[in-house]
């Protein structure tokens, strides 16, 4: 994909503040600190327009970026986070389950995992959350970097397994580091936003 530009749009908490218009949307979903941020910005060539940290859940907010004045990427909160309290991850249920199950402008959802582990019980119920609302998925294992290659291998194995991705399902691998992977990140949204 060609990007000509990358914007930042909006933030949202809830629905009604999410961009009007009938752009389409692709949203970034995964555990916090799994890599979202960078995932976008790579996506686009940019180094910082997405908030990057080493602190989990530092991305509370909805971010919508707009991209070629065409279509939004849409950075979700982090699920997983262990050191918020209830009442946060309550809002934080509510916030995106809304967003997934009642924004019309979405097209599919990118679900990140850590190649480097087994995806948690958070990342299965995301998943069953996107398969119950008919959304169309891809899941991306990211920070490919940080394993070898055969590693990478038997660990896709075990993601494709852990989540019960049928042989069609798309599972790709990523690094924010080397790049790889972006091409075909680009190829699934691509086909989704009509691009
Ligand atoms: P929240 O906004 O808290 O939900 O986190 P996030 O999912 O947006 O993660 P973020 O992009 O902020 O990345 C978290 C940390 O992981 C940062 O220190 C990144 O530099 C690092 N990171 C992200 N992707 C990669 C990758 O592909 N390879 C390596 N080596 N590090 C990465
Ligand atoms: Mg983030």
């Amino acid at each position: 994909m060609k990007i000509t530009s990358a914007d930042f749009a909006t933030s949202a908490v809830k629905l009604e503040q999410c961009p009007a218009g009938s752009y389409p949307e692709v949203a970034l979903a995964g555990r916090s600190n799994v890599g979202k941020s960078s995932l976008l910005n790579s996506l686009i060539n940019r180094k910082r327009l997405a908030r990057t940290s080493n602190t989990p859940g530092r991305t509370q907010l909805i971010n919508f970026f707009l991209i070629n004045d065409s279509f939004y990427l849409v950075d979700l909160p982090g699920y997983g986070f262990a050191k918020v309290p209830a009442r946060v991850k309550a809002e934080w249920g509510k916030m995106v389950e809304g967003y997934l199950s009642q924004r019309k402008q979405l097209r599919g959802v990118v679900q990140l995992v850590d190649i480097r582990h087994a995806p948690t019980a958070d990342d299965l119920q995301m998943y069953n959350w996107l398969k119950h609302y008919g959304i169309p998925a891809v899941v991306v294992a990211t920070k490919a970097d940080k394993i070898s290659r055969g590693r990478s291998k038997q660990n896709l194995a075990v993601v494709r397994k852990t989540m019960s991705l049928n042989e069609e399902d798309p599972l790709l691998l990523f690094s924010a580091v080397t790049g790889q992977g972006k091409d075909e990140i680009w190829k699934v949204i691509g086909e989704w936003v009509q691009q």
